[in-house]
């Protein structure tokens, strides 16, 4: 049930404390909790607020009352919230117009941005974020409100900057919040490329290196055979070029072959390798791409690449990687059982104190290679040293602690580990600087070996060794909390013990 079009219901809330110049936002929609939510946080950050339920009331308001911005739900009986775009840019141009919606997609998306709204946010949203766009969005809708009185040029630029703003802005969004597989990503993103610039053919290209040649891996035309067939082909060189430069490209048609009028290529990048491109073709309306078009397109690629790096990463070459150092692993377990076992009961401790401590997954997934492969360097450590079952010698025992440098050598070669490194090169620093390899204290130690030393110790202590039998937990708790600014960063402690 929508409530009737009813000025008088409308609220206007201000608090002159931290006032922002006494900005209007008109907050639209028809969930009342919504509504009031989000009129509560802009109130409480000292803007004015007025609420309507619906589009007609929205329109009234506007026609009546100045309003600096609008933060408009996109689902609404009666009237759209693209509808309502529109009939507010027919009142004031200058207004800018924030859009939310319970059901995202990219053609919504789309069409909101293009209709002229200058974000667009899915629900849920994050309070402070939509709080933080309201203070820059309706500070500017407010200068472009005065300069359009004036009608000038610089108006028309602003405008435009404004709108590659929040075109860049867009992508961001919409690449960050993919979470899909890899192929489901490219498929966006020559959908999104293709909204963009309005291109007619778009692929991505995979760059097979041994061959020298490219793989399609998503393809978009009206003509999908001739593209496939004659028209990537034929272009291969210049994609071979963009490969080799690195470099986006923009192509028109007196400069090429007469298959495509107006070629964008665009490398596709990880750790600084080109592994592919991204190519858009002939524009629809027969003219030929910009510059502005091209860096879309290229700020599309940079942020799907990123996206991408993780995923790749770890589903491909990290696979393959990780399979040779678990066997390596394995071998030492040939040797020493204990080192096997332990590796995985600190990487799940590991991996259960970050998440006490909120790490991002990321953070979560360098932490299971440095957990597993912390240890890796004792490869190295001959047996009667690694198998000893009294006490180590003080010769012996210097060997012994070259093991994290050792475990760095052996990974170094793999770049992709260049994070995980540091956290096995340092797991056996102490927090006040009496550790080893390098005596580091405090926080100059880094945060991911930080959590290996204290769970490696817990796990040392709470398990048999050859040279003494294992401690109660309680006891080994004890320790830890005995050790804490001493061996052991007090947080990481703390955050560890909430785990048991
Ligand atoms: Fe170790």
């Amino acid at each position: 049930m929508v409530a009737l079009p009813d000025i008088q219901k409308t609220e206007n809330i201000a608090d002159t404390s931290k006032s922002h110049g006494n900005r209007t936002i008109l907050v639209v929609d028809d969930d009342a909790a919504t509504r009031d939510f989000i009129a509560d946080a802009l109130q409480q950050s000292g803007f004015l607020v007025r609420k309507a339920a619906n589009g007609l009331e929205a329109l009234q308001i506007i026609r009546t009352d100045y309003c600096d911005l609008i933060i408009s739900d996109i689902k609404m009986p009666g009237m759209s919230g693209i509808e309502l775009i529109n009939k507010v840019k027919e009142i004031n141009p200058a207004i800018h117009i924030i859009m939310i919606t319970g059901f995202p997609n990219i053609d919504l998306s789309i069409s909101a941005i293009k209709a002229g709204a200058v974000e667009f946010m899915p629900k849920p949203f994050d309070i402070d974020e939509l709080i933080y766009k309201v203070n820059i969005y309706a500070r500017e809708g407010k200068l472009l409100s005065e300069d359009l009185k004036k009608e000038s040029i610089a108006t028309l630029k602003l405008k435009q900057q404004l709108h590659e703003l929040s075109t860049r802005i867009y992508i961001y969004d919409q690449v960050e919040k993919s979470k899909d597989s890899n192929d489901q990503i490219f498929e966006e993103m020559v959908d999104l490329a293709l909204k963009l610039v309005t291109g007619e053919n778009c692929a991505i290209l995979l760059y097979d290196v041994e061959n020298n040649r490219f793989n399609a891996k998503t393809l978009r035309s009206t003509s999908l055979e001739l593209y496939r067939h004659v028209i990537l082909p034929s272009l291969s060189n210049i994609f071979r070029e963009v490969i080799r430069t690195k470099e986006p490209l923009l192509l028109n048609s007196d400069e090429q072959n007469q298959i495509t009028n107006s070629l964008i290529c665009v490398p596709l990048m990880i750790r600084n390798n080109a592994f592919g491109v991204l190519t858009i073709s002939k524009k629809k309306s027969g003219v030929e791409f910009t510059e502005k078009e091209l860096s879309y397109v290229v700020t599309l690629s940079k942020r799907a690449s990123l996206n991408l790096e993780n995923k790749i990463l770890y589903e491909s070459a990290y696979t393959n990687i990780m399979d040779t150092f678990n066997s390596l692993t394995t071998s030492i377990q040939a040797r020493d059982n204990y080192t096997q076992e332990h590796s995985i009961r600190v990487t799940e401790l590991a991996v259960k104190t970050a998440r006490v401590l909120n790490f991002p997954p990321q953070e979560i997934e360098s932490l299971k290679v440095s957990g597993m492969l912390h240890d890796i360097g004792k490869i190295a450590v001959q047996d009667r040293i690694l198998l000893k079952s009294g006490t180590l010698t003080e010769e012996e025992l210097a060997i012994m602690k070259e093991h994290p440098v050792i475990g760095e050598s052996i990974l170094k070669p793999v770049l992709l580990f260049d994070h995980e490194i540091h956290a096995i090169r340092h797991h056996h620093e102490r927090w006040d600087g009496l550790g080893y390899p390098y005596g580091l204290s405090g926080y100059d130690i880094p945060l991911n070996a930080r959590i290996l030393t204290v769970v490696d110790a817990f796990d040392a202590m709470t398990n048999n060794r050859p040279y003494r039998k294992a401690m109660q937990e309680k006891q080994a708790i004890d320790e830890l909390r005995k050790h804490c600014d001493k061996q052991f960063d007090k947080l990481i402690v703390e955050a560890f013990l909430k785990t048991l």
